[in-house]
C-alpha cells in the first residue's frame, strides 16, 4: 500500500510480528511444548503465554495508558478506564499449532468505544500480514483485499468452526450445518476462527459462521472483513458480535442469506453478553 499506516497498526504490527517469532520458534520443536488443559478439549501452551507477554510487553510500551483484554491475561495488565482497548489472542489455533498443523495465527484488534478501528492478524507459518485500519481497506502483506463477488448460495464456499468443549449445544450447531450444508457449494473448518475472517475478506470464502467464539477471536478479523467490503454480525443480522458468542460474515449477498439460515438457531434470545469489558 502507498500510504503510511497509522502508527497504532505499525505497533500492532510490530506486536504480531515478535509474537510470530517466538511462535516460529516453538514450532521447530513441538516435542518439547509443554501443554496444559483448561477445559475438556481446550489447550494453552507456553507459547500460548509468552506470545501474550510479548504483545502486551510492546502495545504497553507504545500505550501506556491503554486497556487490555487478551486471552490469557484477560484485563489484568493496561489501564482499566480507557476507551482504547487492545483484543488480544497470542495464539488462535492452539490445537492446530499443538498437532503441527500450520494454520494458526496472532490477531490483535484495537477498539475505540467498542467500536474496532485497527486490526492485524499474521499467519506466522505463512508469513501471511492481514491487517486494516477503519476506513482505509484491508490488506494482504502489499495487496488489496475484496471479499468475493459470488451472490449464489448454491456457489458458496463456507467456512465454519465446530464446537469442541463440554456442554456445547452440539445438536443446535448440526442443524445450522445441515442447513448450510444442504445449499451451499463446499464447508471448510482450518481451525482458527481469525483467520477464517481473513479468508472471507480475502474472497477465498464466500461466508463463514460460527458460535461459542470470545472477542479475541472475532475483533481483529472482523474489521478485514467489513474494510474488504464485506459483512459481519450475530445470527441474526445484528450489527452486535463481539460479546455476542455468535457471528457470521461474508460478501453482502452470501452473508443476507446465511442470516437467513442460521437466524432460526440463533441463541441470543437467552444468552447475556459475555466478557465485556468493564
Ligand atoms: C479457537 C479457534 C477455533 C475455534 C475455537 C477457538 P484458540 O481459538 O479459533 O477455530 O473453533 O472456538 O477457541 O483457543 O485456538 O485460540
Ligand atoms: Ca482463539
Ligand atoms: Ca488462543
Amino acid at each position: 500500500m502507498s500510504q503510511a499506516l497509522h502508527p497504532m497498526l505499525n505497533i500492532a504490527i510490530k506486536a504480531a510480528r515478535s509474537a510470530g517469532a517466538i511462535i516460529n520458534r516453538a514450532s521447530l520443536d513441538l516435542d518439547r511444548l509443554q501443554v496444559n488443559t483448561k477445559a475438556p478439549n481446550d489447550f494453552v501452551t507456553e507459547v500460548d503465554h509468552a506470545a501474550e507477554a510479548a504483545i502486551i510487553d510492546t502495545l504497553l510500551a507504545a500505550y501506556p495508558g491503554h486497556g487490555i483484554l487478551a486471552e490469557e491475561s484477560g484485563a489484568t495488565r493496561g489501564a482499566r478506564d480507557s476507551e482504547y482497548v487492545w483484543i488480544v489472542d497470542p495464539l488462535d489455533g492452539t490445537t492446530n499449532f499443538i498437532h503441527g498443523l500450520p494454520t494458526y495465527a496472532v490477531s490483535i484488534g484495537l477498539a475505540f468505544r467498542n467500536q474496532i478501528q485497527q486490526a492485524v492478524v499474521y499467519d506466522p507459518a505463512r508469513n501471511d500480514l492481514f491487517f486494516a485500519s477503519k476506513g482505509r481497506g484491508a490488506f494482504l502483506n502489499d495487496k488489496r483485499l475484496r471479499v468475493s463477488k459470488r451472490n449464489r448460495m448454491t456457489d458458496a464456499l463456507i467456512g465454519t468452526g465446530f464446537p469442541f468443549r463440554k456442554g456445547d449445544d452440539f445438536e443446535r450447531y448440526l442443524a445450522m450445518l445441515k442447513a448450510v450444508m444442504a445449499g451451499c457449494a463446499g464447508i471448510r473448518r482450518p481451525g482458527a476462527a481469525a483467520l477464517d475472517l481473513c479468508y472471507v475478506a480475502a474472497g477465498w470464502y464466500d461466508g463463514f459462521f460460527e458460535s461459542g467464539l470470545s472477542p479475541w477471536d472475532v475483533a481483529a478479523g472482523s474489521l478485514l472483513v467489513t474494510e474488504a467490503g464485506g459483512l459481519v454480525g450475530n445470527f441474526t443480522g445484528e450489527a452486535d458480535f463481539l460479546h455476542r458468542r455468535e457471528v457470521v460474515a461474508g460478501n453482502p449477498k452470501i452473508y443476507g442469506q446465511l442470516v437467513q439460515l442460521l437466524t432460526p438457531h440463533s441463541r441470543l434470545a437467552d444468552v447475556e453478553p459475555a466478557g465485556a469489558p468493564s
